[in-house]
């Protein structure tokens, strides 16, 4: 690809109540990359190349949310699952959106073959867009997510976590294990390490067992039977317990062990993780 096409092309971007220095290029009509930033609405997601254009939309814009059903709420945390096709407007402006903090050197300008899933955070003005995940329709290769995204004023605050956790419990609602589409940015691996490690570490406290014979703890799992509960893929299981040094090959075959220094790992991980998905609260059921 054309290296100067990938050169950063919007100077600022004014999102509700923030502004944002974009990280990399996105294909915004021509003529907005000359303006000191451009305007976007935070529900609709239209870009305008002014304030005063902005607020004349706002005026006419009646959404105060992201289009779609609202499939997950809990407190003030809610999920919109968006179909590209029906919503093709926004879902093309969120990809455009996105596209400024995502180093992709494809942008899917044919949305059809995705769904959305935008999270927001609700206030006494509206739901306020935090981040969001693209999922295929159809997936051959049973990716769960293909596109992930926390807006810089959101990240590392553990909602790249939640979107994470969202996307499994859907696999988990469909029967089926799934894993994110590579390339994966450095930000996403390091992302996914850590929840595929907190996800994992955590089942394997929950069913650990003391072995007879040698007093050795051991989880009463397997990796199918891991893979299975979590919906995370068996191979990324199997690297994540290597990664975790638990997975150890002996007298011939390779068994999962629990170590003193994961269970401090363990401890530390249940302080820290303050909000989580909660299961019960998820409306929606796979389509065939
Ligand atoms: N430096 C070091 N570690 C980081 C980090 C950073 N800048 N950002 C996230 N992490 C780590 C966190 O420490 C945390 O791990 P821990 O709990 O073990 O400490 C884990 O990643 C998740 O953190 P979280 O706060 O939930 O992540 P986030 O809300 O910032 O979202 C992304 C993560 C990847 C979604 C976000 O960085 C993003 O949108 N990046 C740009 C788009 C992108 O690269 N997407 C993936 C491409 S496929
Ligand atoms: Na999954």
């Amino acid at each position: 690809e054309d290296a100067l096409t990938r050169i950063r092309n919007i100077e600022m971007v004014e999102l509700g109540r923030f502004r944002m220095v974009p990280w990399y290029f996105s294909p915004y009509p021509v003529e907005l990359t000359r303006l000191p930033a451009i305007y976007l609405c935070e529900f609709c997601l239209k870009f305008l190349k002014s304030a005063t254009c902005l607020r004349r939309h706002l005026e006419k814009c009646r959404i105060k949310h992201p289009p779609g059903n609202e499939i997950y709420r809990n407190d003030n945390l809610s999920f919109f699952e968006v179909d590209g096709r029906r919503n093709k407007f926004y879902a093309q402006n969120l990809c455009l959106l996105a596209k400024l903090f995502l180093d992709h050197k494809t942008l899917y300008y044919d949305t059809d073959p995705f769904l959305f899933y935008v999270m927001a955070e609700k206030d006494d003005r509206g739901f306020h867009i935090v981040g969001y995940f693209s999922k295929e329709k159809e997936s051959a290769d049973e990716y769960n997510v293909a596109c992930i995204l926390v807006l810089p004023p959101y990240q590392k605050k553990g909602y790249g976590r939640l979107l994470i956790e969202f996307s499994y419990e859907l696999s988990k609602r469909e029967g089926k294990t799934g894993s994110p589409e590579k390339p994966l940015s450095d930000l996403g691996l390091l992302s996914y390490r850590s929840f595929w490690s907190a996800t994992i570490i955590e089942k394997l406290i929950e069913y650990k067992t003391t072995w007879q014979g040698n007093g050795q703890e051991r989880p009463m799992l397997s990796v199918v039977d891991l893979s299975t509960m979590t919906s995370i893929r068996k191979e990324d299981v199997i690297s994540t317990l290597q990664q975790l040094n638990l997975y150890k090959y002996y007298h011939g075959q390779y068994v999962i062990v629990i170590t003193d220094e994961i269970k401090h790992v363990y401890e530390k991980m249940q302080r820290k993780i303050k909000v989580r998905i909660d299961p019960r609260r998820l409306q929606w059921t796979p389509r065939d």
